[in-house]
C-alpha cells in the first residue's frame, strides 16, 4: 500500500480554511508554505522506519523546523501573531497525521511482505528429534503381556498409600518388628509413599470376588541410601492368585512359565525359605543362572543361581483381614523387581540410570 501524497488538499486549499481574516505577514506565509512543501517531499521518499525516524527528527522533533518556526511567532508583532501561531499549529497538525499515516501505511506493507514471503506446510514431517519407550515402560508391558495370556487381569493403585494398606491390612502389627525392614516415606498428613506394591494386593482382596489373579505393576519408594542396586524410587510387579486349593506347586508352575517365556529359554527356579509377614510359608525364589545356565560363573558368582523373587502363600491373616473366608480360599502372592528384569535383559549394571533422565541412557531403547 502506498501514501498518496498528491493529497487533495492543495495550499491554497489549505490556506483559505484558515478561520481567519487577520493579516499575516506574507514573509511568515511564505516560511510556511516553503516548509509544507519540503516536508512532503521528504515524507514521499521514506521508504522505512529508520527514514520515518529522521524525517520526523527535521520536521517535527524538538530541533525540526516546525517547533524553530514556532519559536519564532514571538517575533511577530501581537497583532498578526495569533492567526499566525494558529497557521503554524495546523500545518504542525498535518505533517503529524500525514507522518503517522506513512507510517502505518509502512508497517502494512512490511507486514504483507513478510506474509507473501512465508512459507508454511502443515503437513510437512517435524524434523524434530522423537523420543522413545523407557525400558522399564518396554519390560513391564511385556511381563503384563505375558501374564495377560495366563489369565491374570492388571490392577493400579496409588502411589500415596495409607498405613493400613501398606502395612495393616498385609499382617504387619503396628509394632510388628517387620515394618523396620522398610525404611517408609511419609507425608505430612499421616499417609505414606508406598513402600511396595503388596498393597494392590489389598485392594484388589477388597473389590474382587475369588476366585481372581491379578497383577500389578508401579512404582514404589523407599528412604534409602542409592548405589548401584539400590534406588530410592523404583519399580515392581505385584501378583496375586486366589482359589481353591492352590498349592505351591501351582506358585511354581506360573512363576517358571513366566521367566521361561520372557528369558526365551528353559529355566529351573528352586525355593529357599524367606520371610514375609504376609505370606506362610514364604520364600525366595532363585532361577539358574542365565549367564552359564547353572554351570557357576561370574554371573551366579559361582553358585550357578540368581536370586529372583520373592513369594509365598497368601498367610490366612492376610485373607481375612480383607474379607476373604480363609477357610475356603487360599492363593499365593509374589513381588518382582521389574528394575532388576530390565538390568538383567540389557545387562544394565547400575539401577540409578533408570531415575536418571539421562538422555544418553535412554535414547539407547
Ligand atoms: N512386598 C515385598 C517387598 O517389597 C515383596 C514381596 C514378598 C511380595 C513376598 C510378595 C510376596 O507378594 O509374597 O519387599
Amino acid at each position: 500500500m502506498r501514501l498518496d501524497l498528491t493529497a487533495p488538499l492543495t495550499w491554497s486549499d489549505w490556506h483559505t480554511t484558515m478561520s481567519t481574516n487577520e493579516p499575516v505577514p506574507s514573509s511568515f506565509i511564505e516560511s510556511l508554505h516553503a516548509l509544507r512543501e519540503k516536508a512532503f517531499a521528504s515524507l514521499e521518499v521514506c521508504q522505512n522506519e529508520a527514514d520515518l525516524e529522521s524525517h520526523f527528527y527535521a520536521f517535527l522533533g524538538k530541533k525540526g523546523s516546525i517547533t524553530l518556526l514556532l519559536k519564532g511567532l514571538k517575533d511577530l508583532d501581537p497583532e498578526t501573531r495569533r492567526s499566525a501561531g494558529q497557521q503554524a499549529h495546523q500545518l504542525r497538525q498535518e505533517l503529524d497525521s500525514l507522518h503517522q499515516a506513512k507510517r502505518s501505511a509502512l508497517k502494512q506493507s512490511a507486514l504483507q511482505e513478510h506474509i507473501k514471503q512465508q512459507r508454511f506446510d502443515a503437513l510437512r514431517p517435524l524434523n524434530a528429534p522423537r523420543g522413545s519407550l523407557h525400558p522399564v515402560s518396554i519390560i513391564q508391558a511385556e511381563v503384563e503381556d505375558i501374564f495377560s495370556r495366563m489369565g491374570f487381569a492388571i490392577m493400579d493403585g496409588p502411589e500415596v498409600e495409607s498405613d493400613a494398606n501398606n502395612f495393616e491390612r498385609l499382617n504387619f502389627s503396628a509394632d510388628h518388628p517387620a515394618r523396620d525392614m522398610q525404611d517408609t516415606i511419609w507425608t505430612q498428613d499421616g499417609n505414606l509413599m508406598r513402600t511396595h506394591t503388596s498393597c494392590v494386593q489389598v485392594r484388589s482382596m477388597q473389590v474382587l470376588t475369588p476366585p481372581f489373579r491379578i497383577i500389578a505393576p508401579g512404582r514404589v519408594f523407599r528412604y534409602e541410601e542409592t548405589d548401584a542396586s539400590h534406588e530410592n524410587t523404583f519399580h515392581q510387579v505385584e501378583g496375586m492368585m486366589i482359589g481353591e486349593n492352590i498349592s505351591v506347586a501351582n506358585l511354581i508352575h506360573i512363576m517358571k512359565s513366566f521367566l521361561s517365556t520372557f528369558f526365551e529359554r528353559e529355566l529351573a527356579v528352586r525355593l529357599r525359605p524367606g520371610y514375609f509377614p504376609f505370606v506362610e510359608p514364604g520364600f525366595e525364589l532363585d532361577a539358574s543362572c542365565l549367564m552359564c545356565g547353572g554351570s557357576g560363573c561370574q554371573t551366579c558368582k559361582q553358585s550357578g543361581w540368581i536370586e529372583l523373587l520373592p513369594c509365598g502363600l497368601v498367610h490366612p491373616n492376610v485373607l481375612q483381614l480383607n474379607g476373604i473366608n480363609p477357610q475356603r480360599w487360599n492363593g499365593f502372592a509374589f513381588g518382582l523387581g521389574l528394575d532388576r528384569l530390565v538390568m538383567l535383559r540389557y545387562n544394565i549394571k547400575d539401577i540409578r540410570y533408570f531415575m536418571s533422565g539421562n538422555l544418553r541412557f535412554l535414547k539407547q531403547f
